[in-house]
C-alpha cells in the first residue's frame, strides 16, 4: 500500500523545490525488461559484470568482453523507456533546475525525453577508440551474436581497437561528468534515488552527500539497500508505480 499523504508530501516539496536531482541505477529500467546486475537475470554465462565490465578482462580477451556487450545491447535494442523513465523526464519538463544523474549505461531515459542527464558509467550504444580517443555512436550489431568480429577505429592512420564507451570497474570517472553530477547533489534542495543498490562507488555516497548538503532525500526502491535507514522517505515500491505519482 503505497501511502498517498506521504506521496502529497513528497509533490508539494517537489513543486517548491528550486532543485532536484534524480539519480537513477538499473531498478529504473527493470521495468522495461533490463535486467538489474545484482537481481537475477544479472549473470551473462556464469560471469558477473564485475568479472568482465574491467580494463584487465578486456585486454586478456576483447573478443568476450565485446561479446557480452553486444548479447546485452542485442537485448537491449527493442526495449521501451517504462512509466518511471516518463515521469522523471516530465519532472524536468514541469520545473528548472532539475538535474538528472543516472548509473544507467541503455539510453532509456533520452529515449523517454529527457535532456539533461549526467550519464556516470557512459552510455552502450557509443564506442570508444582505444587510440585516438575518438567516442562515436555505435548501434551496429553483428549479425551473428557468436561471431565476433572485433571493431577497429576507422580514422586514417589510427586502426585501434574500439572498446564500449563505459566506465569500467577500477576506472575513474570522467571528471567533467563527476563535476555536474555532484554540482546537481550539493545543490539539490530533492534528491530522488530511485532504484539503485547504492553499493557501487561514487554514486553510492552521492544521496548521503547531498543529505549531508541539507537535501531532502527520497528512496524508490521495493529492496533494501545501505542508504534505506538514513533516508528521509522511502517508498518501498516499484519505480514504475511511484515515480508517475509524483507527477
Ligand atoms: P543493481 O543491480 O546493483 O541494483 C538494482 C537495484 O534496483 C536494487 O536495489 C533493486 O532492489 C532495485 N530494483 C529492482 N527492481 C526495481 C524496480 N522495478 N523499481 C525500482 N527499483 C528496483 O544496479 P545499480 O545500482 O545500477 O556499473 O548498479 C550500479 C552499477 O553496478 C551499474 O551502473 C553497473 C553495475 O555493475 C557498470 O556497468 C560500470
Ligand atoms: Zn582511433
Amino acid at each position: 500500500m503505497i501511502d498517498s499523504a506521504l506521496i502529497e508530501a513528497v509533490k508539494k516539496r517537489l513543486n517548491d523545490a528550486g532543485r532536484v536531482a534524480v539519480l537513477t541505477g538499473a531498478g529504473v529500467s527493470a521495468e522495461s525488461g533490463v535486467p538489474t546486475f545484482r537481481g537475477t537475470g544479472g549473470l551473462w554465462k556464469n560471469f558477473r559484470a564485475e568479472e568482465l565490465a574491467t580494463p584487465g578482462a578486456f585486454a586478456r580477451d576483447p573478443e568476450l568482453v565485446w561479446q557480452w556487450y553486444n548479447w546485452r545491447r542485442n537485448e537491449l535494442k527493442a526495449l521501451k523507456p517504462n512509466p518511471a523513465h516518463t515521469a522523471i523526464a516530465a519532472m524536468e519538463e514541469a520545473g528548472s533546475g532539475f538535474r538528472l544523474v543516472t548509473q544507467n549505461v541503455d539510453g532509456l531515459h533520452a529515449l523517454a525525453g529527457s535532456k539533461d542527464i549526467v550519464e556516470l558509467h557512459g552510455n552502450i550504444w557509443r564506442s570508444r577508440c582505444t587510440g585516438c580517443f575518438e567516442i562515436k555512436e555505435n548501434r551496429e550489431l553483428p549479425p551473428e551474436l557468436s561471431d565476433i568480429e572485433l571493431p577497429y577505429c576507422a580514422k586514417e592512420g589510427c586502426g585501434s581497437l574500439l572498446r564500449p564507451d563505459i566506465v569500467w570497474f577500477g576506472e575513474a570517472l570522467d571528471q567533467g561528468v563527476l563535476t555536474r553530477a555532484l554540482e546537481a547533489i550539493d545543490s539539490a534542495e530533492l534528491i530522488f534515488v530511485v532504484g539503485t543498490s547504492a553499493v557501487v562507488q561514487p554514486a553510492a555516497s552521492f544521496a548521503m552527500r547531498g543529505k549531508e548538503m541539507g537535501a531532502y532525500v527520497v528512496e524508490v526502491n521495493p529492496g533494501d539497500t545501505p542508504i534505506s535507514d538514513y533516508v528521509d522517505t522511502r517508498f518501498q515500491e516499484k519505480a514504475g508505480v511511484v515515480m508517475p505519482l509524483f507527477i
